[in-house]
C-alpha cells in the first residue's frame, strides 16, 4: 500500500520521526544550518499529501494554488502569519499550530528578555568578554528597577496572561490592552484594562505580544513611541512585523524611550550589520522565544499528531480557525 507522504522542512531527530515511519512516509529537508531552497520545497510538496513547516516558510496564495492537493499545512509554532490561511481554507486544506505547548515557555523568555534589558545584562556581560571592566563607580552599568513597577502588555493572549503571573511575582503593577476585554484574567491575575494610550502613557515596560496582522502592522512607530515614557523600555516577543524598525531605531538613538529587548524582526534573520546592533540600549535575541528542548520536542509532537488525525479523517486537534 501507497503511504501517503508528510514533508517536513527541516531535520528532526529520529525518536520523533520513527513512531510515524509505519504508517506515513515521512521525507525531510536533512541539511541542518540551512533552510530548504524554495525549489526544492516546491518538488518535496509536489508528492506530499501534508507539510510540515516552520516560520520561515512563506506558505502564500501562490505556493498553495500549486499546491492545492495538500491535505493538511502544520506550522511549528503559535503565530502563523506565514500562512495565507484564507487562501489554504479555500482550497479545503487544514492549517494547524501549535498554541498551548509553548505558553509558559515564551513567557520565560519574555521575561528574561525584560530582565536583561532593565539591568543590562549583556552590556554588563561584555565588559568582561571585551576586557573593559574598570573601576567599580556609582552609576556604572546602572540600571532600572523591575519590581514595584508597571508592566503595560499589548496583547492579552495565553502568553500574556503566563506574562502576567510572572510579574505578580516581581510586585508589578500589571495592565493591558487587547482587542477585547478578557475580565476573567482581570480577576485571575488582578489586571487592569486600559486603553492603549494610557498603556503607552503609563507603563514602564511595554511589552509587545500581539500578533502580526494587517491591524498591528507597524503599529509600534514613531507616534507609540513618543507617547512612551522616556524611561519606558519596550520589548517585542511577537512579530518583528509589528514594529516600524526605522522609527524604534530613531526612539532608542535619541533617547525618546530607555531601551528595548527584542527578540523578533522584520526580516530574519538579522546580522551585525543591522543598525540595532549598533545601540548600546538594545538587547537582542535570535527569535528564541519558544526554544527549549522540551517545548519544541511538544511543538514538533503536536505538529505530527494534527497532520495524522487529518490524515485520518478527523478534526485536527489544533486547527487554525
Ligand atoms: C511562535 O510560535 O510563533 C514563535 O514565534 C516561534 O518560535
Amino acid at each position: 500500500m501507497v503511504k501517503p507522504v508528510i514533508y517536513v522542512t527541516r531535520k528532526l531527530p529520529d525518536d520523533l520521526i520513527t513512531p510515524y515511519q509505519e504508517r506515513f512516509d515521512v521525507r525531510m529537508w536533512e541539511k541542518e544550518g540551512t533552510p530548504v531552497p524554495t525549489e526544492t520545497l516546491h518538488e518535496e510538496v509536489q508528492q506530499a499529501d501534508a507539510l510540515f513547516c516552520l516560520i520561515t516558510e512563506k506558505i502564500d496564495r501562490k505556493f498553495i494554488e500549486k499546491h492545492s492537493h495538500l491535505k493538511v499545512i502544520a506550522n511549528m509554532a503559535v503565530g502563523y502569519d506565514n500562512i495565507d490561511v484564507e487562501a489554504a481554507k479555500e482550497y479545503g486544506i487544514t492549517v494547524t499550530n501549535t498554541p498551548d505547548v509553548l505558553t509558559e515557555t515564551t513567557a520565560d523568555l519574555t521575561f528574561t528578555l525584560l530582565l536583561s534589558t532593565a539591568r543590562r545584562v549583556v552590556e554588563a556581560a561584555n565588559t568582561i568578554y571585551q576586557n573593559k571592566w574598570g573601576d567599580w563607580a556609582p552609576f556604572t552599568l546602572a540600571g532600572s528597577d523591575v519590581h514595584n513597577k508597571t508592566l503595560g502588555i499589548v496583547g492579552m493572549g495565553r502568553i500574556g496572561e503566563a506574562v502576567a503571573k510572572r510579574a505578580k511575582g516581581f510586585n508589578m503593577k500589571v495592565v493591558y490592552h487587547n482587542r477585547s476585554r478578557k475580565e476573567t484574567a482581570e480577576r485571575e491575575h488582578g489586571l487592569t484594562y486600559v486603553t492603549q494610550n494610557e498603556l503607552l502613557a503609563t507603563a514602564d515596560f511595554v511589552v509587545s505580544l500581539v500578533p502580526l496582522t494587517s491591524e498591528t502592522k507597524e503599529m509600534f512607530d514613531e507616534k507609540a513611541f513618543e507617547k512612551m515614557k522616556a524611561t519606558a523600555i519596550f520589548i517585542n516577543a511577537s512579530r518583528g512585523g509589528v514594529v516600524n524598525e526605522t522609527d524604534l531605531y530613531e526612539a532608542l538613538k535619541n533617547k525618546k524611550i530607555a531601551a528595548a529587548g527584542l527578540d523578533v524582526y522584520k526580516e530574519e534573520p538579522i546580522a551585525s550589520t543591522h543598525p540595532f546592533t549598533s545601540l548600546p540600549n538594545a538587547v537582542l535575541l535570535p527569535h528564541i522565544g519558544s526554544a527549549t528542548v522540551q517545548t519544541r520536542e511538544a511543538m514538533a509532537k503536536l505538529c505530527l499528531e494534527n497532520i495524522t488525525t487529518v490524515l485520518d479523517g478527523y478534526e485536527a486537534k489544533t486547527p487554525v480557525t
